[in-house]
């Protein structure tokens, strides 16, 4: 605890976050989605490769870095995205990202691969060992885990939502496979009820879990690696259409949810710094500048409101929750980025982690 009652944590890191720039910027860019970030506490995030062009090429990918390397308000790395024949460029694509995303599952975007000579084909070219990170849900997380051991390539799983994927998880990791596993907040503390309620805006891959599914990843939080926020924004009107496109935002209120479960005794400070510091930055090897802090004042508690958030969909899943934790300031490299509610660092002060 530092001067005036401020709790320090280092600046966060989230290694799956949607900045939907270029293509979809409708709904996000990379200001509004690091403005988000800061706001929320992060320093360091990694963006994902499925824009309406993904990004399967070298030049998609070149493109994509120096367009935010113009816009963005705190570091943001990149992921490659995998597509059935673009294996023979991974070798000069592979120092300039953080991972290579793999759709095994639909979503957002025409990215999924379900042939398994492609699949087989990606597992045997991706070179090094930055992790593959796999949309797996269900029977295909037993499916990717042979595929890491018969390849010794390590896997990273994006949003694990059920009670058997982080079972067969923890079995992997106990055999000493080369596994790591993320979890979302909205698959953290909402569930399949709360789609009543919540309707376009409680659609998301993958689905709300069971209370059961949902008990299970709180059980099983040792297996966890890390918390990530999956921030997915669309439009209010797409999300209040009669098929609502998947995803939800969350940069901005990860932190608050988790510090609120550290108030009420389901996790602890340390396993929350693991989770969304610590853990991130040895897989994802992001290497933090000790001038970097985020300072949260633990005594405020407030509703999570929509429409004060920076990303530019301004609508939350987690609308009028209470929640207690309010990040008051965020320094990267020495420099003030954000407090008071307030970005103070131009476009462009952030810089491309490789
Ligand atoms: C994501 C999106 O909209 O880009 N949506 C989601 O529901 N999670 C895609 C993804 O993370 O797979
Ligand atoms: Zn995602």
């Amino acid at each position: 605890m530092g001067k005036n009652n401020l709790l320090k944590l280092p600046g966060l890191i989230d290694p799956h976050v949607h900045l939907r720039d270029p293509g979809s910027t409708e709904k996000e860019d990379f200001f509004t989605g690091t403005c988000a970030a800061v706001a929320g506490g992060y320093t360091a995030i990694i963006d994902m490769p499925n824009n309406p062009h993904p990004i399967t090429t070298e030049e998609a990918l070149s493109e994509k870095i120096s367009l935010a390397s113009r816009k963005i308000v705190c570091d943001v790395g990149f992921h490659f995205g995998a597509s059935p024949s673009n294996y023979p460029v991974y070798k000069q694509i592979e120092a300039k990202v953080k991972g290579l995303k793999l759709y095994l599952d639909q979503t957002t975007g025409p990215l999924l691969i379900e042939d398994l000579e492609a699949i087989l084909n990606i597992f045997q070219h991706w070179p090094g060992q930055k992790p593959i990170l796999v949309h797996a849900e269900g029977v295909k997380v037993a499916m990717v885990l042979a595929l890491s051991y018969l390849y010794r390539k390590p896997v990273h799983f994006c949003h694990i939502s059920q009670k058997s994927e982080i079972e067969l998880i923890k079995k992997a990791k106990e055999q000493g496979f080369l596994v790591t596993c993320e979890v979302t907040p909205h698959h953290l503390f909402l569930t399949q009820e709360d789609v009543k309620n919540l309707g376009g805006f409680g659609i998301m891959k993958p689905p709300l879990p069971s209370k059961r599914d949902q008990e299970a990843l709180w059980e099983n939080l040792a297996v966890i690696d890390l918390v990530a926020s999956d921030h997915a924004p669309h439009t209010l009107a797409e999300k209040q259409s009669p098929q609502p496109p998947f995803g939800v935002p969350g940069l901005e209120t990860t932190l608050p949810l988790l510090l609120t479960a550290v108030s009420e005794k389901r996790l602890t400070l340390e396993r929350l710094v693991e989770l969304t510091f610590l853990n991130p930055s040895r897989i994802f090897k992001i290497q933090q500048d000790p001038a970097t802090s985020t300072e949260v004042d633990l005594q405020e508690s407030y509703f999570i409101q929509g429409s004060e958030l920076k990303t530019k969909c301004r609508w939350s899943p987690f609308q009028d929750w209470r929640v207690c934790g309010r990040v008051r300031r965020v320094t990267l490299r020495g420099q003030i980025v954000f407090e008071q509610g307030q970005v103070l660092v131009p476009p462009g002060f952030g810089r491309i982690l490789y």
